[in-house]
């Protein structure tokens, strides 16, 4: 249930790839000096986006868990990222072996690890797409392989929003994602903000728009509305360690710069 097979002499190293900067910032070996050196020009102005990552990251674990705690059984995770232990599928189907989960990223390093890492235990496909593109994300083999619109399904939008452009119009590709989704669907959405960092964050811009998507923060009142058509659940939309935590939070000092809201919402 893939289509990856992206020959990896077709990585591109020339430019930052915002996946391979993630996967340096939570600590991972996929990634080049290219990558890599964006990357620590990035931690240099903002430091706090080495724990920001972190907490992202953890917050799709307990979003996951939460998903399949209330009923569900498919999930659409775009922009996967670099496989990182748990992914969603390991979470979900921790939960409940019965899950599937349809992959989809636009960066082909995420394809080269998909087989081994994303779709090697079955219940789950990966699929190279853009999410500005959503209707061909449903229209997918993949996706029609996997999931059922006849029953809910979640979305996961996390930490992907905010390399679309405003022209690009990210709340038209939430709704039109929204619109294939029957009642008791979810949506999990995490956004970085500058709402922490104002002063920093347009040298952070200046170093993604030399890699292969740009940097696109919102304040929290733009970010809200992408949950237009959901029910946004309790805490709401919240810096991502304050979503329902499971753990002790982190310091006040390390918390008070945590800069990606999450939340979920449910339609219906
Ligand atoms: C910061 S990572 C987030 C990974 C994972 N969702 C998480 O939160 O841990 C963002 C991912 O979105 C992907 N991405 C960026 N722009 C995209 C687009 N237009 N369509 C699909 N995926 C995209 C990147 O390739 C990258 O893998």
């Amino acid at each position: 249930m893939t289509d990856q097979g992206f020959p990896a002499e077709q990585i591109d190293t020339g430019r930052p790839h915002p996946a391979r900067m993630y996967d340096f910032y939570l600590g991972g070996w996929d990634n080049y000096e290219v990558d890599r050196e964006a990357a620590q020009r990035v931690i240099d102005v903002v430091p706090d986006i080495i724990p920001s990552a972190r907490a992202n990251r953890d917050f799709l674990r307990r979003a996951v868990g939460f998903l399949v705690d209330n009923g569900i059984r498919q999930i659409i995770d775009i922009g996967t990222g670099i496989p990182t232990s748990p992914n969603t599928h390991e979470v979900a189907q921790a939960a409940s072996a019965d899950v599937r989960v349809a992959y989809v990223d636009n960066d082909p390093i995420v394809a080269t690890h998909a087989g081994a890492r994303l779709t090697g235990s079955g219940n789950t496909g990966f699929f190279l797409a853009d999410v500005r593109e959503p209707r061909n994300i449903l229209d997918h083999p993949t996706i029609s392989e996997l999931i059922d619109f006849d029953q809910p399904v979640a979305v996961l939008l996390v930490a992907v929003l905010h390399f679309i452009t405003d022209a690009e119009d990210p709340a038209a590709i939430v709704a039109t994602l929204r619109d294939a989704l029957p009642d008791g669907s979810y949506l999990v959405l995490s956004h970085a903000t500058a709402d922490f960092h104002g002063g920093s964050f347009p040298e952070v811009s200046k170093i993604y728009n030399k890699a292969t998507a740009t940097m696109n923060v919102r304040p929290h009142k733009e970010i809200e509305p992408f949950f237009d058509g959901f029910t946004l659940l309790e805490p709401g939309l919240v810096q991502v360690p304050l979503w329902r935590p499971d753990t002790a939070l982190p310091e006040p000092a390390e918390l008070s710069r945590i800069g990606f809201y999450g939340g979920v919402g449910r339609k219906g």
